[in-house]
Order: C-alpha cells, then sequence, then structure tokens
C-alpha cells in the first residue's frame, strides 16, 4: 500500500483521533517509559538524566529515542516484536511525535521527505562495532522493500536488494570479539525511487574489507562467514568437488581464533540462505562453481606448508593442495608450486627467479590469498550492482544508507583499526560540519540570537591523521614508498619526530611516566573523538604496501576460473609504476563518500551498545554514557534544544502556510517577512515558539511546525472543498446555461416547425376552401379544372349517402335521394338498375299461385285504377279461386251446369228490374255463361256470347249492370246486382271470357234493359251514406260514400 493511499484512506479527522490518542498515551507512559524525544528533557544538560532516560527506555524494551529527528538506537541483543508488517502499516504518513520512535518512522519520514521535496537523502547510521548500525540498516532496507509501492518488475528488483545483504554478509562480516556478525567492509546503498515511490534500483559502494582477517584472526575471532558457511553447510557433492572436508579444524585459515563453532551463528541454513539469494541475484552455475572455487581455494592455500630444502629455501613437499588449487583455478601445477615459492626479480634487461626462504614463501601464500578473496569480493560487489542496475534513464531519487564499520578498540590494534577508526572520525566529521556547525553558522548568518554550544570538534584529529606532508598517512605512505631499510619502527620514530608535540598524538617515548606504563615500545596511541586507542606499529608498512609479488600474480593471470580471470587481468599496470597505498587508496574513497553525502539531506541513526557481553537487558552505565559523549548526543541536544527545529525562507513558508490566515490568503502584497509576521500572529505563535531571521524563520520545536501543517492540511481540505464547489457550481452554471439555450433553440425551431407546419395546413386548408368554393361555384359548368374536385367529391358524397338512403323495398320506389344536378342522369341509371334489381330479386320470391294472384290484381288494376273510387279498397284484399264452395251450392244446380266446369261462384244481391226489390242470388260463372241462382233454380243464364257488356260507376259502390243481348221478348233483360267481391268477380269473369273491355266505368247514371224496348235507370250518386234506393223518378238510386272525402 502507498503512503497517497493511506492517507486517503484514512480521512482527517480519524487521523487527528489517532494522533491524540498516541498522544495522550505517550503522555500518560512518560514517567514510566521516560521521554520520547530527549529534546523535552527537562535537564538537557545534564547528561545523567539523559542516561536516566536511556536506561529508563531500555529496561522496557523501548530502544528508540529521538533527539529531534536523531534516532538513537540502543542494542536490545534480543529479538523485539516490533518489526512486523502491522507496524510497518502503523508507521506509514505518521509524523515524528505521532507514534513511540521508531527506526520505521525514521524510515517513513526520509521517504516522505524525498517524495515530497524530490530530492536525495541519506541515513547515517553510527555507532561502534556491535551497537547494532547493520541492523538498523536492514530494518530500513526491509521497511522500504515491503512498504514502497510495488509492482511486479519493482518486487523483482526489491527481491534483489533484499537478498544481496546476507551474500555481502557472507562475504563481509565474520565474528569479531565485539560482534558475532561484524562487517568487515563499509557499505553504502543507493536505493533508487521513481518517482511514484517504488524502488527501481540500487546501488553498492564497498570500502576497505579488513583482507588481513583471511588468513589471520585473533583468539575468539573467524574468519568471514562465507568459509564456515560452505565446509558446513556445502552438499557433499560440491565439497568432494571441492576436494573439501567438513571440519574447519583441518583448515589453517579456518581454526586460529579457535572458535569455528559459535552459538548464535548458524552456518548450514545461512548457506542456504546465500545460495538462494545467489540465484536471485543471476548467478550462473558456472559463476556460483567459479566463486565457491575460489573460497576452497583459499583454504586449500593456507594449508600449504613449506619445507626448507638443503639450501634453506622453501620446497613443497606436500602436493594434495597443489592439486587441487590447480584443478580449481585451472592453473597447471608446476606452474603454482613455482609461483609459490620463487619470486621474479627484474635486473635490467633479463627476468630472473629466486627463490623464497620458507618464511617468506609463506608471506608471499598469505598475500596471495589475501589478494585472491579481496578482489574476488569487489567483483561480488560489482556482480550484484550489475543485478542492481535500473535501466531506466529517467530521473530517480535515492536515499542511502551508510553502514561503515564502527568505532573499535581492541587488545591490540592494527593497521584496520586505524583505518577503521579514521573512516569514523571522518563521519564524525561530516555529522559535525552538516548539524552542530552549519546549524550554528546559520543562525550567525540569519543574525539569531544565539548562544554557541560548545562540541568537540574532532578536526584537529582528522588533520593529524590526513593533513598533506604532515599527517600520519603522509608518513606512512612516504616510509612505505622511500628507499633504503624502511620498517615500522623507522616509521614510529618519523612520527614522534613529525607530530610529537601533537596533543592527540603519544608514543611510549612521549608519554609522561604514569602513562608510559600502557604503552608499548613499538606503540602509539591516538586520542580519538571516541576514545583513546593505542596501535601496534607492527605490520603497517606491510599492510599498507599490500604486496603481491608479480610472480603470483602472474601466475593467477594463467588460471581458467572466470573469476579469477576477471580480478587478475593481463594488463594490469606494471609495478614499476608504483600503484597507491592501501592507506591513500581509503582516504580518497572517503573523500569520495564525503562528498557523495554531501550533495544529499542527512538523516542520522546513532547506534549505542548497552553493554559489552552481547547481553540483553543489561545497561552499562560506564560503556554507555561514554558512547553518548563521543557520539556528540549531548552537544547534539543542546543546540537542538537551543536551536530550532525548523526553518525556512519567508517566502516558501508564506507560500504554503498563507491560506491560514484571511490577511494573507489569497495574496499578499507586502514582504514575505511582513506577511509571515502576520501569519504567524494569527495563528498565535507564542514568543518563544520561533524567531525571524534574515530570510529565514526558525520554528523553535516540530509540535508548532506540526500544529501548523495538520491545520494546512485540514484547510487545504476546506479550501479545496470551496474550490471544487465553486468550480463545480460554474462548470454546473455553463451547463444549465448551455442546457437553457439550447432548450430554447429547440423550442424555437420546434414552433418555427409547427407554426410553419400549421400554416401550411391552412394554406392549404384555403386551398381546399377554395377549390371547393370555386368547385360549388362551378359546379354546373362542364367537368374542368375549377370544379373537378369538387364533382369527384359530390359524386362520392352523393354515392355514399345513396349507398346509406337506398329503398328497402320495391314499394319504396319513390323514395331515391335527390340527386345533385351532375348525378341526375347517374341516378336515374342507378334507380332504375336498382329498382330493376329489387324487382328481379321480389320477383324471383314470389311464388306461383302468388304470381297468379298478382297477375289477376294487374288485371284489376288496369280495370279499375284511377277509373273506380274504391278500387284502391280492393288492392289489398286477396281473391279466392271462389266465394261459394261445391258443398255450399245446390246439388241440382250443380248437376245443371257442372258439365260447363264451374269456374267461380259468388254471393250477389239482384236487384229485381221491376221496383228494383234486393234478393240474395248466388253468381256462378261457367267456361260457358254466367248464372244467377236462387237455391236450387237457376233463375237467368247469361251465355258469354250475348253478354254485351258489364258497367259499373266510377264511385265506391259495388254495383254492377250486366248488359245482356235480348232479342227475344221471353227473355229476361240486363241484371243489376250487387256484389260485395265486385273486383274479385269482374276479374274473373274477364279472364273467364278473357275479354277486359267489356268492363265499362261510368259516371252518373246507366240506362238498362229492363225488357228488350224498355228500359231502366241507375242513377248513381255520392252520398253520406250508403243507400240504394228507387227513386221517385222511378230510378234506382244507388248512394255511396266517397272514398276521396274519407
Ligand atoms: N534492533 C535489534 N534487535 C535485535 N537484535 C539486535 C538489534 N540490533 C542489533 N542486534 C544484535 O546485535 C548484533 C550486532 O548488531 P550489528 O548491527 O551487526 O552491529 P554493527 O553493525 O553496529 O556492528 C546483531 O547481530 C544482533 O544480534
Ligand atoms: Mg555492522
Amino acid at each position: 500500500m502507498t503512503h497517497m493511499a493511506l492517507e486517503v484512506k484514512e480521512s482527517l479527522e480519524d487521523r487527528c483521533n489517532r494522533i491524540l490518542r498516541n498522544m495522550e498515551s505517550s503522555l500518560t507512559a512518560r514517567d514510566r517509559v521516560g521521554i520520547q524525544d530527549l529534546v523535552l528533557l527537562d535537564a538537557y544538560t545534564s547528561e545523567t538524566a539523559l542516561l536516566d532516560n536511556l536506561r529508563k527506555r531500555f529496561h522496557e524494551n523501548l530502544i528508540y529515542t529521538y533527539i529531534g529527528t536523531l534516532l538513537v538506537s540502543l542494542n536490545p541483543y534480543k529479538e523485539l516484536d516490533m518489526y512486523s508488517k502491522k507496524q510497518m502499516d502503523n508507521y506509514m504518513g505518521v509524523n515524528f511525535f505521532e507514534l513511540p520512535p521508531h527506526i520505521y518512522a525514521l524510515a517513513d519520514n526520509v521517504f516522505r521527505a524525498m517524495m515530497s521535496e524530490y530530492n536525495n537523502h541519506f541515513i547515517l547510521i553510527s555507532g561502534e562495532s556491535g551497537a547494532g548500525k547493520t541492523e538498523a540498516s536492514k530494518k530500513i532496507l526491509h521497511y522500504y522493500a515491503v512498504s514502497c509501492p510495488s509492482t511486479k518488475i519493482l518486487n523483482d528488483v526489491r527481491d534483489r536488494l533484499l537478498v544481496s545483504n546476507p551474500v555481502l554478509e557472507a562475504f563481509g562480516n565474520a565474528k569479531t570479539l565485539k560482534n558475532d556478525n561484524s562487517s568487515r567492509f563499509g557499505k553504502y546503498m543507493d536505493i533508487q525511487f521513481e518517482h511514484q515511490g517504488g524502488a527501481v534500483g540500487g546501488h553498492i559502494l564497498s570500502y576497505l574489507l579488513e583482507k588481513s582477517r583471511v588468513v589471520h584472526q585473533n583468539h575468539g575471532e573467524r574468519n568471514f562467514h562465507i568459509f564456515y558457511q560452505l565446509v558446513e553447510g556445502g552438499e557433499e557433492d560440491l565439497l568432494r568437488w571441492l576436494g573439501l572436508e567438513r571440519n574447519c579444524q583441518h583448515y589453517k585459515y579456518l581454526f586460529q581464533g579457535d572458535c569455528a563453532k559459535v552459538s548464535s551463528i548458524n552456518d548450514k541454513n545461512d548457506w542456504k540462505t546465500v545460495c538462494k539469494a545467489l540465484s536471485v541475484i543471476d548467478f550462473s552455475k558456472s559463476e556460483t562453481e567459479h566463486l565457491f572455487g575460489i573460497i576452497a581455494s583459499v583454504l586449500h592455500l593456507g594449508n600449504i606448508k613449506f619445507e626448507a630444502d638443503a639450501r634453506g629455501y622453501a620446497s613443497l613437499n606436500h602436493s594434495q593442495e597443489i592439486h587441487w588449487l590447480s584443478k580449481l583455478l585451472g592453473i597447471p601445477g608446476q606452474v603454482l608450486q613455482h609461483g609459490l615459492t620463487h619470486r621474479k626479480i627484474e635486473a635490467k634487461t633479463e627476468e630472473v627467479f629466486s627463490p623464497f626462504s620458507v618464511e617468506h614463501a609463506m608471506y608471499a601464500r598469505d598475500a596471495l590469498a589475501k589478494a585472491v578473496y579481496g578482489r574476488t569480493f569487489n567483483w561480488l560487489v560489482n556482480k550484484i550492482n550489475e543485478s542492481l542496475a535500473n535501466m531506466d534513464s529517467s530521473r530517480k531519487t535515492v536515499i542511502g544508507l551508510l553502514d561503515i564499520y564502527g568505532f573499535e578498540v581492541f587488545n591490540v590494534n592494527s593497521f584496520e583499526q586505524f583505518c577503521i577508526n579514521y573512516c569514523n572520525e571522518k563521519l564524525q566529521q561530516l555529522f559535525i560540519q552538516l548539524t552542530l556547525k552549519s546549524e550554528q553558522e546559520e543562525y550567525e548568518t540569519e543574525g539569531i540570537e544565539w548562544e554557541p554550544v560548545p562540541y568537540f570538534n574532532n578536526k584537529i584529529i582528522c588533520d593529524l591523521v590526513e593533513e598533506k606532508h604532515r599527517g600520519i598517512i603522509s608518513l606512512l605512505d612516504e616510509e612505505c614508498l622511500r628507499p633504503g631499510e624502511a620498517s615500522d619502527f623507522t616509521l614510529l620514530e618519523k612520527m614522534e619526530e613529525k607530530i610529537g608535540g601533537h596533543p592527540h598524538f603519544l608514543t611510549h617515548k612521549l608519554a609522561d611516566q604514569k602513562t608510559r606504563k600502557t604503552l608499548k615500545r613499538g606503540d602509539f596511541r591516538l586520542l580519538h573523538y571516541a576514545g583513546d586507542v593505542t596501535y601496534c606499529v607492527v605490520g603497517f608498512l606491510d599492510k599498507n604496501n599490500d604486496l603481491l609479488y608479480k610472480n603470483g600474480k602472474e601466475v593467477m593471470q594463467q588460471s581458467n576460473n572466470g573469476i579469477i580471470k576477471y580480478c587478475f587481468p593481463p594488463s594490469e599496470p606494471d609495478r614499476k609504476k608504483r600503484p597507491e597505498t592501501v592507506v591513500t587508496q581509503f582516504k580518497s574513497s572517503l573523500a569520495g563518500l564525503t562528498e557523495i553525502l554531501s550533495t544529499k539531506e542527512a538523516w542520522y541513526v546513532r547506534c549505542i551498545k548497552p553493554n559489552d557481553a552481547k547481553q540483553p537487558g543489561r545497561f552499562d552505565d560506564v560503556l554507555v554514557r561514554h558512547q553518548v559523549k563521543y557520539l556528540g548526543l549531548m552537544e547534539h541536544l543542546r543546540v537542538r534544544r537551543a536551536g530550532f527545529a525548523y526553518r525556512r525562507k519567508y517566502q516558501a513558508f508564506l507560500q504554503r502556510y498563507k491560506p491560514l490566515c484571511p490577511d494573507t490568503w489569497p495574496n499578499w502584497k507586502g514582504s514575505a517577512a511582513e506577511g509571515v509576521q502576520i501569519l504567524i500572529k494569527h495563528l498565535g505563535y507564542k514568543p518563544d515558539e520561533y524567531k525571524m531571521g534574515r530570510s529565514k524563520i526558525f520554528i523553535r520545536h516540530p509540535r508548532t511546525l506540526f500544529a501548523t501543517e495538520d491545520a494546512f492540511q485540514v484547510c487545504k481540505h476546506k479550501l479545496a472543498t470551496r474550490i471544487q464547489a465553486k468550480y463545480k457550481g460554474y462548470r454546473v452554471k455553463g451547463d444549465y446555461q448551455k442546457q437553457k439555450e439550447a432548450a430554447t433553440k429547440i423550442e424555437n425551431c420546434w414552433r418555427g416547425l409547427k407554426a410553419r407546419k400549421e400554416r401550411e395546413k391552412r394554406e392549404w386548408a384555403v386551398r381546399i376552401i377554395k377549390r371547393f368554393i370555386k368547385g360549388f361555384m362551378t359546379r354546373n359548368e362542364p367537368n374542368g379544372a375549377d370544379n373537378r374536385e369538387y364533382l369527384a367529391y359530390v359524386r362520392q358524397t352523393y354515392l355514399t349517402r345513396l349507398k346509406e338512403n337506398l329503398p328497402e323495398t320495391v314499394l319504396q320506389k319513390d323514395s331515391w335521394l335527390t340527386p345533385p344536378p351532375i348525378m341526375k342522369e347517374a341516378s336515374l341509371f342507378l334507380k332504375q338498375l336498382f329498382i330493376r334489381h329489387m324487382v328481379r330479386k321480389y320477383v324471383q320470391g314470389i311464388t306461383e299461385e302468388r304470381k297468379a294472384q298478382l297477375l289477376l290484381k294487374a288485371q284489376t288494376s288496369s280495370m279499375f285504377k284511377g277509373k273506380k273510387e274504391n278500387y284502391a279498397f280492393s288492392v289489398c284484399l286477396p281473391f279466392v279461386d271462389t266465394r261459394i264452395g261445391i258443398k255450399d251450392m245446390n246439388m241440382k244446380v250443380l248437376q245443371m251446369i257442372q258439365h260447363e266446369n264451374i269456374k267461380y261462384s259468388v254471393p250477389v244481391v239482384k236487384y229485381d228490374r221491376n221496383g228494383f226489390r234486393p234478393r240474395p242470388r248466388q253468381l256462378v260463372f261457367t267456361r260457358e255463361a254466367a248464372y244467377l241462382v236462387e237455391e236450387a233454380k237457376i233463375k237467368q243464364r247469361i251465355h258469354y256470347g250475348s253478354l254485351k257488356g258489364v258497367s259499373v260507376s266510377n264511385l265506391s259502390d259495388n254495383f254492377l249492370i250486366l248488359h245482356v243481348t235480348c232479342d227475344d221478348i221471353k227473355q229476361k233483360g240486363d241484371l243489376v246486382l250487387q256484389c260485395d267481391f265486385l273486383f274479385e268477380a269482374l276479374t274473373k269473369l274477364t279472364t273467364i271470357i278473357d275479354k277486359s273491355e267489356v268492363i265499362r266505368v261510368v259516371q252518373g247514371s246507366v240506362r238498362f234493359d229492363i225488357q228488350p224496348g224498355r228500359e231502366g235507370v241507375v242513377d248513381f250518386r255520392s252520398g253520406q251514406e250508403s243507400v240504394v234506393y228507387r227513386a221517385k223518378n222511378g230510378h234506382l238510386t244507388v248512394e255511396s260514400t266517397s272514398t276521396k272525402s274519407r
């Protein structure tokens, strides 16, 4: 999880609460666990108080304490449960004062400072050997590995960074009296971060490996771990291949210290770790083989024994080792053997080999072993660097970790301790320059009232060692290089001569009586900033020369072991040009380191060793007090206390915090200093919490700044919210306006569209109406452009209407829809068509009888329609075949006329010709004649041939007069009858005789023959009621009611 992610995840409020909780808990716990930051110590000038505080905390397993941002760390000598992933998460993104002091807090703050300021940093971890520097650096590295943002590629880098450590420790660390895992080389490691905070690469610089350890170890110390790891942990096959036995006691280079086995070290496990690590950092199989071949070779080399031959020269009798060396290094045995026993002397033009004495040979052998190991170590560092190299060339920021061997004092101190302690002097000098001195100088230049804190500046010691021409290094080099009989003792004399008067230098000769007792003749003593160290001068020249005989080098150049080949390149400069001495190389590499560090922001971890016995829970006051002193903690504390935790240029300070004050926000017009003054007044800074310098503000306590920073964070959120709100408002308003405009536009368009449509519709309507009117006006003109449509319309509507109003029956044939003029003709056709159609339908629907009936009716109609008044009433009365059935007729009559085929019989009233008396009779029509029948008598037979005509009136009476031809006087005359079924009877009659013209409809009076030559008259007239009577004039008067008036 990244820091950023954490910040996002945790709300500001949560954060404030957490901080408050932590502050409270640390306040209540203060008495018990001392003070977390020594700057807050009341008795800050008292070393005892500081010591008490450290002790109190140490006994509570609180090994970390701050002095401002400097971390003091005490070695607990036991595993503490405070390095878990959870702890790492706790410390992520947290300010120093928020949680109990921790190495993770420092690591995290460095990281965040790097991320926010985008610059380079380094963490200087100092303290004496065994104080916990290496552990601290590992914890920091681990913190970055776990907590930095990561990707799959970055994980790879992270793994390499992590595993490079055990490899380097295996080859460069050893058990010493001070520390079971003492770093015997200096290490500066750069971790490179890309802009998002992911670790993308690393680089290691190593400083002066203590090579002498390869061939010699003091009692109680060991050679480098890797030898023991190989012998103890190496697989059987491997050991067999390397010609090694699983027993350290077999190897001279391993048993001198007499402590090959150490309880705190598990060589077997470490071996596995190293082998695994090698594969992670890309060691090929052959590289691994060559590497272990070299380690084994060194062991074999150490076991070579020389014997003096007859002339006293060294000879190699036991060649077992030579055999293995030859195999592992790929150098012929003869060459090796010769190289180890002879030295090459160059005399003018020729080269001569001169045999070694035994002592010399041993020296040369050891020199070779050291050279081989030392160069292999450098190769290893290069190899690791290759694997850590970051290929991406974009800009990186780095955090450097400096874990260098600590100040060291043994019973016998030699050249190595001299170099190591010199290195520590230099780092102390750097520390002084970066903190105490520069701090105080800054106060002066800024014109801040300031009482200088006295501190011991170790420059005087640095000068004593490294000053050109006069310093110890110069003198040592001079002795090494000068011709003639130079020895360690001549060096001592020279030093006494040149620097004898220096207050930090002492020898047996220079010392007073009392001190002299503590010095041997071959010793010199340096009064280091961290204490006095007595060095034995023996071996200084040799070690400084680091002599490797040319012969030995040439032998190595023949090797076919890849690593040896690389380490001993054929082009190595000739020995004629002397290489730089060891100490000079070291001096310049330290100068280089100082340069590297001085371009970066420094952070410090000061490691303190609580006791010399590596025991947990033991706090040795004297020992700790001594370290507190030489580490300059008191001075640092005093400067911190007197000084200011934080400073910043007015401009920058104002720029960052101006939102916190309404007067300075958003813009301040005046000078930056005035602005800051107003700002901090608004923030309520107390006068003793800050000082105003020439160009910077100085804030005394971190908490003041933290409070300001927290306020800023809160305010930033508010501001951001406000700006966001404003911006959102602005955007929304803009959007709204746009939408509104768009809406109006759309509306306009829509309305326009609608209006246009409406107008078109109206125009269309007007056109249509006009056309309609015009059509209407011209409807009677011939079909033309003007009225075509109208007429079509008229036609259509008429036809539609007609369809709906067609007559339903034939009888309604007059109810035809009146057609418009243009349809008259068509309508007529249609009407005829339709009526014909109806008639047809009707006709098809009627039965034979009905047809017959109708034919009769039609005949009746043709005879009487419009002629006789009461005709109309008869139409609806159906005709029947006869009105008198056969059975109702007299049998006698029937017998008489039946043969003539009776067609029709009907009851009638016969009016006598004389007197016009009414008599009921039957009128029977046969095929031949009409008979008037009374009961059984046929009263009168009228042959149709003699029927002249039948008269009926035009009125509504039922009278008929049958006119007959009377030739004979006996013959009866015309018949005056009244018949209720007048129309039926007459129609039947005309049908029978097939002569309709016999019927005559008359008006007024009808004359009839009573007898031939004697006439009667019947007068027909309309009256109030139907009456028949004999009028006075002798006429028969038939009055009938007029149907017209009814
Ligand atoms: N923080 C720690 N927690 C537990 N043990 C520690 C811690 N720091 C140091 N030690 C112990 O002290 C020993 C020496 O520490 P180391 O870092 O190697 O010292 P230096 O590098 O200063 O010489 C370690 O091997 C370890 O056993
Ligand atoms: Mg170390």
